[in-house]
């Protein structure tokens, strides 16, 4: 079912600029070039040079802010295309006063359209869109298009933290971490059976587990250039 668009929305974004990250030229078909000066600064955004970790899919962004109040040595960007659901979490961010957390409103695929190579120290992917028709594979978020983009934004050695639902888009993650070279560790079947400690816990993961689902997770190494 399609979500409403929330009351207000643009004025609502606005609102929320100074919590809000922009990824320029978010169009296949733009040749534009991209301005150095919009790629993200951590000195500029944050104030410091603390870690960086990402999230692509971030929904209305419960999984950022618990984790971000847990790790307030570590900075977060948060990243999501629909801003309908964004809103929700740049305007608890707003509330919650956090300083190490930014939500930007853009897509995986450009993500090297704001953030320099070796930029980033982990990547969250929380119960990303498994895409169960063949003809859309290119969509999910572990397809090797979008894998040659993280090798590039992360650090060598830096890992990519997976949850989801969908038993078949962890085997097509696997698939496709393998091929190009990231080492998998951690990987459990049943997250919550497996004594993992420190969890937390998305929306769609306690949607999901209330209806009595598994949750399958691994942790990827990126094996760097
Ligand atoms: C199934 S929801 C999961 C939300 C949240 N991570 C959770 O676990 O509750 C997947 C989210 O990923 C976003 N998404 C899908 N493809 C994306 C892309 N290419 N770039 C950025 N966000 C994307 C969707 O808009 C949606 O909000």
């Amino acid at each position: 079912m399609r979500m409403r668009k929330k009351h207000n929305l643009e004025e609502r974004i606005a609102a929320c600029s100074d919590v809000m990250l922009y990824m320029q030229n978010q169009n296949e078909h733009a040749n534009d070039p991209l301005d150095e000066s919009l790629f993200f600064d951590s000195m500029r955004v944050f104030g410091n040079n603390n870690p960086l970790h990402l999230e692509i899919g971030c929904g209305k962004g419960a999984f950022v802010l618990e984790i971000a109040q847990r790790n307030p040595d570590i900075n977060y960007v948060a990243i999501e295309k629909t801003p309908n659901v964004l809103i929700t979490g740049m305007e608890k961010l707003k509330e919650l006063g956090l300083k190490n957390v930014r939500f930007c409103l853009g897509q995986a695929e450009y993500l090297d359209h704001l953030f320099h190579e070796g930029a980033a120290d982990r990547l969250y992917l929380n119960f990303s869109c498994p895409f169960p028709k063949e003809t859309y594979a290119r969509h999910r978020l572990t397809h090797t298009r979008f894998l040659e983009i993280y090798r590039r934004v992360l650090k060598k050695g830096a890992e990519i933290h997976q949850k989801t639902d969908n038993m078949r888009l962890f085997e097509f993650s696997i698939e496709h971490f393998s091929a190009n070279g990231f080492v998998m560790k951690n990987v459990s079947l049943d997250l919550h059976k497996s004594g993992f400690e420190g969890n937390i816990m998305t929306e769609y993961e306690t949607r999901f587990t209330s209806m009595g689902l598994p949750i399958y997770r691994l942790e990827a190494v990126n094996p760097g250039k």
